[in-house]
């Protein structure tokens, strides 16, 4: 056993308590919320087991600190017994613990986003020239797991994004179970324009997206009841001459009576624009997100007013949120 390691976690994390029912336990390798009081009742997959006369909860936690698959623990006093759990991003504390005076619990927070009851899994920043499809898949790309500290915050806010350079990804995205519901936002100006409320139940990160599933969004009605509208996909149409992602699309043929609800340019270059059939882009750089900006179809084509669509503006950023089950 690393007994100079235990220590040293045990001191740092002893050094950080704060007496009370909940706690907030801080190292710099990991933030637990602890739970006294409180036993794991949910069927997580136990990764070690640990059982001392002199064992407690904060020994408990640095075990679990210790332990690079350890996401939750819980202590029971009783019989001096430290059970590890693997990390289970849908574990939801008000749902998945029970009242019991004999045990503790402790919970990985892992740098997670979240606001309420939602996480963030991905915040897209436009026009930084890297692709949201390819980052979106990219499993090498976890920002949060570890949390790097230098992570910038101006890439996790939707206020004040300015100086963001990246795209942010969650580990999230590569163990997608449990998930309830997805929300797909866009923002401009520091402010939500558009959003799309999705059943993300029995999805998958790729099939979340889809028509059928759409719960509300601000293009409801008519987004759920258009007949032309192309099967809404992540990986859109992506080919030498343009790139088009995130779709919520219809209409192929001439770029003038083509629609969109949302849609994201991936790429440098777009045939439409090309073809001087859009109100003329700035496609220098990418990803560029639109969005209708009334209640229906919006268009970038010239013939936009006399189909009756509406303008189609560009966002700054584009999040996607998740709740679990
Ligand atoms: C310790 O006690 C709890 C009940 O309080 C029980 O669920 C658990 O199996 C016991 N562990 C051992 C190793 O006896
Ligand atoms: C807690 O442990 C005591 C024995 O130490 C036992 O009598 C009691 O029933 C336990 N409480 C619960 C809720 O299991
Ligand atoms: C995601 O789900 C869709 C539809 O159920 C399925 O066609 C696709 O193969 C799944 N993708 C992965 C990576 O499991």
């Amino acid at each position: 056993m690393a007994t100079r390691g235990y220590f040293t976690w045990n001191f740092l994390l002893g050094m950080a308590l704060v007496l009370d029912s909940v706690w907030i336990v801080s190292s710099r390798r990991a933030r637990y919320s602890v739970n006294k009081g409180f036993r794991i009742n949910a069927d997580l997959h136990q990764v070690a087991f640990f059982s001392a006369p002199k064992m407690t909860s904060i020994k408990c936690a640095a075990f679990c600190c210790l332990n690079s698959e350890c996401g939750h623990f819980h202590f029971s006093n009783v019989n001096n017994s430290c059970y590890i759990f693997k990390e289970e991003v849908w574990f939801t504390p008000s749902r998945d613990l029970t009242a019991d005076p004999n045990w503790t619990t402790g919970t990985l927070l892992n740098g997670l986003i979240r606001r309420g009851s939602w996480f963030l899994v991905f915040r897209g920043q436009g026009r930084i020239g890297v692709s949201v499809k390819e980052t979106w898949y990219d499993s090498s790309q976890q920002d949060d797991k570890p949390w790097r500290d230098d992570f910038p915050q101006a890439c996790l806010r939707i206020t004040d994004y300015s100086q963001c350079d990246r795209h942010f990804r969650s580990h999230i995205l590569d163990s997608w179970t449990n998930i309830g519901e997805v929300h797909f936002t866009l923002v401009k100006d520091d402010v939500e324009v558009a959003y799309i409320l999705f059943d993300g139940t029995g999805s998958n990160m790729s099939s979340w997206i889809n028509k059928n599933r759409i719960i509300s969004s601000t293009w409801s009605p008519a987004l759920d009841n258009d007949p032309d509208i192309h099967e809404p996909r992540i990986s859109g149409h992506c080919g030498h001459d343009s790139c088009r992602q995130f779709r919520f699309y219809g209409s192929y043929g001439f770029c003038y009576t083509d629609f969109l609800y949302t849609l994201t340019i991936d790429k440098v270059q777009d045939v439409c624009n090309e073809y001087g059939q859009w109100k003329p882009q700035d496609l220098n750089t990418f990803p560029v997100f639109y969005y209708s900006n009334g209640p229906g179809r919006g268009s970038l084509g010239l013939d936009q007013e006399s189909l009756g669509y509406y303008e189609a503006e560009e966002a700054d950023v584009m999040a996607v949120w998740v709740k679990f089950l």
